[in-house]
Parts: C-alpha cells; structure tokens; sequence
C-alpha cells in the first residue's frame, strides 16, 4: 500500500519505474559492473554522488561481487530548483586520494551532463587509471555536453523524477520507487 503514502500525491498518477522494476535493474547492472572490473579489482573506487545516488549506490553496492572501495563526494550545481546550470561546486571532497585507481562514479539521474562533464574532468586531473559514469537514470533529450555515460540503468523522458534519492527541494528521497512530480508542485 506505498501508494497510500502521503507524498505520493504529489506525483503523476502512474509510477514511472517501481520498486521491483528498478531492483531488477539495478542486479543487472552489478552483474555488468562485475563482469567488467573482474581484472582491475584491487583499485576499484566508486564514487557516490551525495546526496541523490545514495540509495541507488547502497543498492548497486551489494550486486557487485568484487572488493571495492567507497568513497563519497557532495557537490552542488548551480541553477533553479529543476535545473542545473553546470556552475559546480565541491561542497565535500573525497576523502582519498584516487591516483591510479579505476573510478566508477556512481550518480542518480544525468540530465544536460554539465555536472558530470565537470567532475569528469576533476577527477582525471587527479591522475585516475580509468573513469566511468554509472547513472541509474539518463533523460538524453536534455544533454548540453556530450558524455559518454557507460553505465546507465533507464533512460527516462525529459520529466522532473522524484524517489529512490531523488528530491525536490530536499523531500522525496525516501519514497520507494520513481514517479513524475506534478508540475504545479514546482510550478507554484
Ligand atoms: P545535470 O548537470 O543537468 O546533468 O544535472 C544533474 C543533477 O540535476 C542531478 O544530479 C540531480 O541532482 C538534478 N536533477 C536533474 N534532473 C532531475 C530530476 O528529474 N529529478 C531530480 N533531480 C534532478
Ligand atoms: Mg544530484
């Protein structure tokens, strides 16, 4: 009875993606990650994007059946409260240093990519043997930069999604699954 929820009246009547359905996704692409990193292993660092990919990376975590290493960064774009400007700022760096790991950064939702264009650069800089994106959600109509996003979990229409970390103006995150916010909420 999630529905019953209170914030869910705040989004569009259909869920966009459930529980179950990003569950699934998110085993498929531990699987992948897996697979991939099987030979770098013993330098593998992802990186969660605080604070909207933490429940994606606490899940995506424990699909992955390697020793990775964790390590946490917050930053914070520039822009009104639905879109980003790519202006971007390091509100909490990493705590370790990254030189010769291979870095899998783990973010929640990349929509015109300024933000992760920056922290790509950022973080090469820092003499990384290898960086890739992982997004659990990608709205590709919305790029401005052109990324390369390597891991991306569903690619979604150009609409503002709240849940599973996701928020609008700091309220949402803990919802379930991912829903359409109504316009007039944002709108008002
Ligand atoms: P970008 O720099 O435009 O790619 O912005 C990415 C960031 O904007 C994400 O990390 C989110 O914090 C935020 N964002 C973009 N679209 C949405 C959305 O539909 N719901 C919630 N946050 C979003
Ligand atoms: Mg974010």
């Amino acid at each position: 009875m999630q529905q019953e929820r209170m914030m869910y009246r705040d989004l569009k009547d259909e869920l966009l993606l459930t529980k179950e359905q990003i569950a699934r996704r998110v085993r498929e692409m531990g699987a992948q990650i897996t697979q991939d990193y099987r030979m770098e292993q013993a330098d593998l660092v992802l990186v969660c994007i605080l604070k909207g990919a933490v429940i994606f990376f606490a899940d995506l975590l424990r699909e992955i059946d390697l020793p990775v290493h964790t390590d946490f960064m917050a930053i914070s774009s520039y822009g009104s409260a639905t879109k980003s400007s790519g202006v971007v700022r390091i509100l909490k760096d990493l705590d370790k240093d990254i030189v010769g790991k291979h870095v899998l950064v783990v973010e929640d939702i990349i929509d015109s990519g300024l933000t992760l264009s920056f922290l790509r650069e950022n973080l090469l800089s820092r003499g990384a043997a290898s960086l890739k994106i992982c997004t659990l959600l990608d709205k590709p109509d919305r790029r401005k930069v052109d990324l390369h996003v390597d891991y991306a979990g569903f690619q979604i229409p150009d609409e503002f999604v709240v849940g599973y970390g996701l928020d609008y103006a700091e309220i949402y995150r803990n919802l379930p699954d991912i829903g359409v916010l109504r316009p007039e909420i944002y709108e008002k």
